[in-house]
């Protein structure tokens, strides 16, 4: 078999361990050929790509990032892409197509195995917002380094007497805010999932002043919004992409609480950092099991799909499902997490 493999959309520690994961199970088991597409879609319809041997992937398992490049696909190339899917197939001589990404891939990857493209994806995202999976990979490493930036913010916002407002990644799902917030003991949460009411946050605040304790950590999601009439804060206008771009809510929210707390509030933007260097151990292990079940997944014919974590199994699941809506965070996880602070 040939198997083409390429990475989409926005990287994430442990597309390495994938790309090697699949080569390796490829290789050593069935005697497959491999080939990896650049710089995610765009590779596929330039026909820009290289063998991957097992040398190609040596040593990348821990590493962050992605060998073969990544990038996000305009919705005319996606297009053009599926009008040729079959020219792509026989100019590539490809068996099967393995596309790691989030949901923006993903539906890219189902519209590709429409046209007739054999596919089998693998869902990955810091975000955690795929639906069909309990997890994907990336997540546990953007919420360790979420929740160590946030230990490290109190020790020096205690020292001043300051509020922190932490920005996060997450545009429609709060996953990563909800998880490192709450690993942190951030003194309020706000996800894309509820608008939110500054005037609860300064309550808070002055509250936990009232006791004595010096200092706030607030952690939000880089999609939330405060709620109508609370706050002046516009939504941004969609991208190429389909994305919106954010006005920067954790800037806007540290001036609000400042002005209205007349106490300093920082705002701190984690952006890409969540995104960037080594993958932790879990996220390793569930990368290498998606490369390995794709594989597999791929050498019994099951196309249009794509690998899951169900509980601590790995399924398939057709990738129409997949597609259909983002993961976000219910209520009932919501109130939890309002529980603890
Ligand atoms: O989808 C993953 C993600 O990291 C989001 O959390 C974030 O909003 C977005 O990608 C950032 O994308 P870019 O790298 O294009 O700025």
């Amino acid at each position: 078999m040939r198997i083409g493999v390429l990475t989409a959309g926005g990287d994430c520690p442990g597309l390495n361990a994938v790309i090697r994961s699949v080569v390796h199970r490829a290789i050593d088991n069935y005697g497959d050929e491999v080939i990896g597409f650049e710089d995610g879609y765009s590779g596929l319809l330039d026909g820009r790509y290289r063998a991957l041997d097992l040398d190609a992937v040596s040593g990348i398992l821990a590493r962050g990032g992605t060998i073969l490049g990544s990038a996000r696909l305009e919705r005319d190339r996606l297009r053009e892409a599926c009008e040729n899917a079959s020219d792509m197939i026989r100019d590539f001589g490809i068996d099967a197509l393995i596309p790691i990404g989030g949901e923006g891939t993903l539906t890219a990857a189902h519209m590709l195995s429409e046209a007739g493209l054999p596919v089998v994806g693998v869902p990955k995202t810091i975000d955690n917002d795929i639906s069909s999976t309990d997890r994907t990979f990336g997540f546990d490493t953007a919420v360790g380094v979420a929740t160590e930036a946030m230990d490290r913010l109190k020790t020096t916002a205690e020292s001043h007497q300051r509020v922190m407002v932490v920005e996060v990644m997450g545009r429609h799902a709060g996953w990563i805010a909800l998880e490192s917030g709450m690993a942190a003991g951030a003194h309020g949460i706000c996800l894309p999932e509820r608008p939110f009411d500054p005037a609860q946050l300064v309550k808070m605040v002055e509250e936990r002043f009232s006791r004595g304790k010096k200092f706030a950590v607030i952690c939000v999601a880089e999609g939330a919004h405060p709620a109508g009439g609370t706050m002046d804060y516009g939504k941004g206008e969609i991208d190429k992409f389909g994305h919106e771009r954010f006005q920067g809510i954790g800037t806007a929210l540290a001036y609000e609480l400042e002005r209205r707390l007349g106490k300093e509030a920082k705002p701190v933007i984690l952006g890409h950092v969540q995104r960037g260097g080594v993958p932790t151990a879990y996220d390793r292990v569930l990368a290498t099991r998606f490369g390995w079940h794709a594989v597999e997944a791929a050498h019994r014919g099951e196309f249009g799909n794509m690998t899951a974590l169900r509980g601590t199994d790995i399924v398939m699941v057709p990738l129409a499902e997949a597609v259909t809506e983002l993961k976000t965070v219910p209520g009932d996880r919501m109130d939890e997490a309002e529980s603890v602070f």
